[in-house]
């Protein structure tokens, strides 16, 4: 059935054109003026609109079992809520716990995914090593389309990572063609500081931004950028969320390492106040890590998007219910760390970018799709409105206004971060594999009609790394045999 969008302008990382937008089956198939309708096409009025590629969220834990309990929203429901806010794209992460094997936890994760509104992809976390984890690497990266594996620096004593395990699976990913992701945070130290708060009385969640203090994710992040430049590898840090953090990536891209770096939505525009609050459910609902933090930090995140030293924005959609954060009331360390987002990041990003002139559309278009297709070898089958890539679009309203809320969000979670924000610039139809799937507030996604994405390994930019390697090789000195 073919999809026409007639009359909007077409928003690319590149380009802004006036062009209709043909799409048949899954794919775009034509892209400019006045395009005939084919018999029987439905028709979009996009007039006045922009018509943009679908967002990527590249960081999102649907159904994750975490802290003893498990995340609220589930694949569908999750993807269902994303189409509603433009995002017609996931990759999640499949996380092994310590010792079961990766391609055991795969096979889970892709099972829970089936029920998937819009496509999807996944990172596979490794949380352990042995010579299995390093076969199971392989054959996730040659076989099944992973080429991006996560690590963890913090959860001490679950899923963290030491110095050795980052330095065989940064080693062992190269060799594959894969890129290394991580959650930067020492957990070392923030375990020490959760022991110390809770000694000293701090048991609410005001002791949650304390134990995880800026110095200590910039210590991981520069740690694992160093670890990277010795060996010689790409590095994409998620989540950054501080000052520290991004002045590490700053550096490193200033002196040619190739490191990215992610930030959330959340990071952007919530401060750490909200965890003062005497309210502890409300507080509870805002811990996360890394923690949400000043409005210094705020700032500094939104230059380094402006800059380019930051290229992705995500959401760590990772939901819990009040109920769930209870866990902790007595004990901050045990309330489930994740927050939502994954509805709202689009409409925050282009309200609080576009709006106040941080971002032109097309950088936002870059920084909610291109960039992420780019970075993790999707693109241009994503990430952009061509002739031949997926018919994943979406037609953005930029007049158009709401008020975000638990309320009326479709995301399955008690409570949203960002509650009571009025946002210009929403949504108004949301395209996935050529199905419209979101009309002016009516959701039509159908449970399972996403799919699986295959990544494939070497971005191009494995290719220049290796060349840089080669020119970097240490030669021996070749000397004249000694005299007899
Ligand atoms: O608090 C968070 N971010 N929860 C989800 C797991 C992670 O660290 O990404
Ligand atoms: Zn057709
Ligand atoms: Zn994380
Ligand atoms: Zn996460």
């Amino acid at each position: 059935m073919a999809l026409l969008i007639r009359g909007g302008t077409v928003v690319t990382a590149e380009t802004t054109v006036r062009a209709d937008v043909l799409c048949d089956g899954d794919k775009i198939i034509a892209v400019g003026p006045d395009l005939e309708a084919p018999a029987g096409a439905d028709i979009i009025d996009a007039g006045g609109q922009y018509v943009m590629p679908g967002g990527i969220d590249p960081h999102t834990h649907m159904e994750l079992p975490f802290m003893g309990t498990v995340a609220s929203e589930d694949f569908y429901t999750g993807t269902a809520a994303g189409a509603a806010g433009g995002t017609t794209m996931i990759i999640d992460f499949v996380i092994p716990s310590p010792q079961q094997s990766l391609m055991e936890a795969y096979k889970t994760w892709r099972g829970w995914a089936e029920k998937a509104a819009t496509d999807y992809s996944f990172h596979v976390a490794v949380t352990w090593w042995d010579d299995s984890v390093a076969r199971d690497m392989g054959t996730l990266v040659q076989d099944h389309g992973v080429n991006s594996f996560k690590h963890f620096m913090a959860y001490k004593n679950a899923i963290m990572c030491e110095d050795e395990v980052l330095v065989n699976s940064f080693t062992r990913a190269w060799e594959l063609g894969a890129l290394c992701t991580v959650h930067a945070e020492n957990g070392e130290l923030v375990y020490h500081l959760q022991k110390k708060l809770i000694a000293q009385g701090i048991t609410g969640p005001e002791g949650h931004p304390l134990s995880r203090p800026p110095e200590v994710e910039g210590e991981a992040a520069n740690r694992a950028i160093r670890i990277a430049q010795v060996l010689g590898v790409p590095l994409y840090i998620v989540h950054v969320s501080c000052k520290e953090a991004l002045e590490a990536i700053s550096r490193a891209r200033a002196e040619g390492q190739r490191v990215y770096g992610e930030v959330l939505a959340g990071h952007l525009v919530v401060d750490e106040s909200v965890y003062r609050s005497t309210d502890f459910e409300f507080a509870a609902a805002h811990v996360m890590s890394p923690p949400f933090r000043s409005k210094e930090h705020q700032s500094a995140l939104w230059r380094g998007l402006q800059s380019g030293n930051l290229q992705t924005t995500a959401t760590d959609h990772c939901c819990f219910c009040a109920p769930q954060k209870a866990a902790g009331r007595n004990d901050f360390t045990k309330i489930p760390n994740g927050t939502g987002g994954v509805e709202d990041r689009m409409m925050v990003l282009w309200d609080q970018g576009v709006n106040t002139g941080r971002l032109t559309p097309n950088e936002f278009v870059k920084v909610t799709s291109a960039n992420t297709a780019q970075i993790f070898n999707l693109y241009p089958r994503k990430g952009t409105v061509a002739v031949g890539a997926d018919a994943d679009i979406v037609v953005w309203d930029p007049k158009g206004t709401k008020t975000i809320s638990a309320k009326t969000h479709h995301q399955n979670v008690d409570f949203n971060i960002f509650e009571g924000m009025t946002v210009t610039g929403i949504p108004s139809h949301t395209i996935a594999a050529g199905k419209l799937v979101y009309a002016k507030g009516e959701l039509r996604t159908v449970r399972g009609a996403g799919r699986y994405v295959n990544r494939p390994a070497f971005p191009s930019y494995f290719e220049a790394l290796k060349l840089v390697k080669d020119i970097n090789t240490p030669k021996p000195v070749t000397r004249a045999a000694a005299a007899e």
